[in-house]
């Protein structure tokens, strides 16, 4: 089968590879129908994650068929249309009891990182019963791909964490897929305010097709003024940093009003200043997250009964034969506007 391999930093490569065969009894082998590529992609390419080692298959979202199963496995028959999170969890160990399937001590984030990955013709996914969920009948294939990973991590990282709630005032930092999909999914709580703010005047451009009250391009250096002008002075109840380097943690510690949440999402790479010094009076909160996925069984309802349209993070399509042409539009997104691209297996 045709696989994308990571080779080590910067390289990567289109091969052929064997078909993967179930090793344990809560197995699936999935027959990808659809996949993407995520910015953590282009991390692992960089040499960001070191827990991916050369010779991976890269990919950890997307949907397929179920081609074949292991004895342990009992919600899913050969046939069905299966989404695949990018988490895969056992539903047993301490943390999955907890709902915290990030930390599942046998699984966690591994597809496309510890084990082999989506962006092939087939796929083999650990613990399927609680790792895949079932494509309801006529749903949108495309849009659901954006259901492994993007959603989840802007709705429980930023929107859950963030408590986006009605009435308040919400600034999202990075306008991204992952920044958009807080965006989509903010909005479920009716917030008054949604200030985005990027330096990509495009993607600033879709925050406002998406529903961003107002947008900010940060490249001036005076972000936390105008975010600080649109809030009568207060700063915002909910920080949602979704880039994931220094500058942008700096701004939502500097725009979170007293009594806010500033809610993580960015993958951080170095070190950011606390300031300590003034925040220990404001009352305010910080989390960080590795997206559980847990909100999946909710969204894939809201995106069936079209309270979101995913679809619209859909910017581009490639057939798994070209996965590198797709790569390059993906990772030169400045330029070719790319979003989220869709590969054809
Ligand atoms: N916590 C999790 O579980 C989790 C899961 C998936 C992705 N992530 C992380 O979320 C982050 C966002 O992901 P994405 O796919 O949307 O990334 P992306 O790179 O596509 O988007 C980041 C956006 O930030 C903007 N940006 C860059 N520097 C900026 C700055 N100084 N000021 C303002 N805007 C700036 C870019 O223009 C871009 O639009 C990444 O760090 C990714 O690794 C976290
Ligand atoms: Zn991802
Ligand atoms: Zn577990």
């Amino acid at each position: 089968m045709k696989a994308l391999i990571y080779r080590g930093p910067g390289s990567k490569v289109l091969e052929d590879r064997p078909k993967p065969k179930i090793k344990d009894p809560g197995d699936a082998i999935v027959k990808m129908m659809k996949t993407t590529i995520c910015g953590t992609d282009l991390h692992i390419l960089k040499g960001d994650v070191p827990t991916c080692k050369p010779g991976r298959i890269l990919g950890h979202e997307g949907v397929g068929v179920v081609d074949s199963l292991g004895p342990g496995v009992t919600s899913f028959r050969q046939g069905d249309k299966v989404l695949i999170s990018c988490i895969s969890a056992c539903g047993i160990c301490e943390y999955c009891r907890r709902g915290m399937y990030s930390h599942c001590t046998t699984g966690g984030w591994i597809l496309g990182n510890e084990i082999d990955g989506t962006q092939a013709e087939y796929v083999r996914t650990p613990h399927a019963d609680t790792s895949l969920y079932h494509i309801p009948e006529g749903a949108d294939e495309e849009a659901l791909v954006m259901l492994s990973d993007i959603l989840p991590t802007g709705f429980e990282c930023g929107v859950l964490n963030g408590k986006v709630a009605p009435g308040s005032s919400v600034a999202i930092v990075g306008s991204g897929p992952i920044g958009l999909a807080a965006l989509l999914t903010a909005q479920f709580y009716s917030p008054a305010q949604i200030i985005v703010v990027d330096l990509d005047d495009n993607r600033l451009g879709l925050a406002r097709q998406f529903g961003a009250t107002c947008t900010i391009n940060s490249g001036d250096d005076k972000a936390a003024e105008a975010v600080k002008a649109l809030t009568g002075g207060r700063g915002v109840d909910t920080a949602i940093e979704a880039v994931g380097v220094p500058a942008t943690f700096q701004l939502c510690e500097d725009i979170v009003a007293p009594g806010g949440v500033i809610a993580n999402i960015g993958v951080h790479g170095k070190k950011v200043d606390l300031h300590l010094e003034w925040l220990w009076s404001q009352n305010i909160e910080i989390t960080t997250r590795l997206v559980d996925t847990v909100s999946t069984p909710m969204l894939l309802k809201t995106v069936e009964a079209k309270k979101i349209d995913p679809r619209r993070l859909i910017t581009h399509r490639f057939t798994l034969d070209h996965i590198l042409d797709a790569y390059e539009t993906f990772g030169h997104a400045a330029d070719t506007r790319a979003l989220k691209v869709i590969i054809a297996a």
